[in-house]
């Protein structure tokens, strides 16, 4: 079976560690509002937890770590609020590449990123380019991604790939088009913020995810509050359909 076929028919053991996290980073904006400060400052803050984060993943060999960083609804937000966080990105694309290529991280981004300026296509294009045959660890950014908008170019894909074949497919003919196709599906979901809901995250690949959610902001999320999802994972009886007997055998 390919990495990117479904994990719902393999059990990891209980208390592993996740090998796939996806992460909702919500609560900057309420952050920098408790401070008295600008929404954008807890965006700025938000960094400073990707990178604490991308260290707590490699230390306890995460083999992926998916982040979600702008929506594809997120265009709705004010102009400028919009702007700021296409310069933060592309400010942080340009300062990190190095670093996570010299970390062994290989990066890659899920997203219509054709809507962005052209200096960021180049920023992600080269740093994936240069990543590519890394193997700690596989760092994921979700950019102007929409789970729904993942399922339907898949769907496209997947129909111009074979235009004469005959209407029945498999799961498997649609999964390796969907844009992370390289990966397993997610085993812990974690949203920071208090929302409890996945806002068109990765719809195809959290069916048979642990969700784990936080009232922490995002920009609190440290190492500590790390180790509690991995903690709360490693608890969960994952059963995929069967029963609590048929696990423990
Ligand atoms: C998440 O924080 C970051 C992005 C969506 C880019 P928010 O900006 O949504 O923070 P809140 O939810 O308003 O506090
Ligand atoms: C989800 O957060 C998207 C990202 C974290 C990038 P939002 O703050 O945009 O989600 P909603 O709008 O509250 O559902
Ligand atoms: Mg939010």
């Amino acid at each position: 079976m390919s990495q990117g076929t479904s994990s719902t028919r393999e059990i990891p053991e209980i208390g592993s560690i996740p090998k796939h996290i996806a992460i909702i980073m919500d609560g900057n904006g309420r952050w920098a509002r408790k401070r008295f400060l600008p929404r954008v400052a807890g965006h700025k803050q938000g960094v400073e937890t990707v990178r604490n984060v991308i260290k707590s993943c490699s230390n306890h060999g995460v083999e992926f770590l998916t982040l979600f960083a702008f929506s594809s609804e997120n265009w709705r937000r004010p102009a400028d609020e919009v702007s700021f966080l296409m310069q933060l990105f592309a400010g942080a694309l340009e300062q990190e590449i190095t670093k996570l290529h010299e970390n062994s991280i290989r990066f890659r981004v899920i997203g219509d990123i054709s809507r962005f300026e052209s200096k960021i296509i180049q920023f992600i294009k080269k740093g994936e380019q240069l990543t590519a045959n890394n193997s700690k660890l596989t760092l994921t950014i979700a950019a102007n991604y929409g789970g729904r908008w993942d399922i339907i170019q898949a769907v496209r894909k997947m129909m111009e790939n074979s235009p004469n074949s005959p209407v029945h497919f498999e799961e498997e003919n649609l999964t390796q088009f969907l844009s992370m196709n390289y990966a397993p599906e997610p085993d812990l979901f974690i949203r920071t913020g208090g929302e409890c809901r996945i806002s068109n995250f990765l719809l195809w690949q959290l069916a048979y995810t642990e969700l784990y959610f936080t009232d922490t902001l995002w920009p609190d999320f440290d190492e500590k509050e790390f180790d509690l999802a991995i903690q709360s994972y490693q608890q969960r009886e994952r059963r995929f359909g069967r029963t609590s007997e048929q696990i423990q055998q």
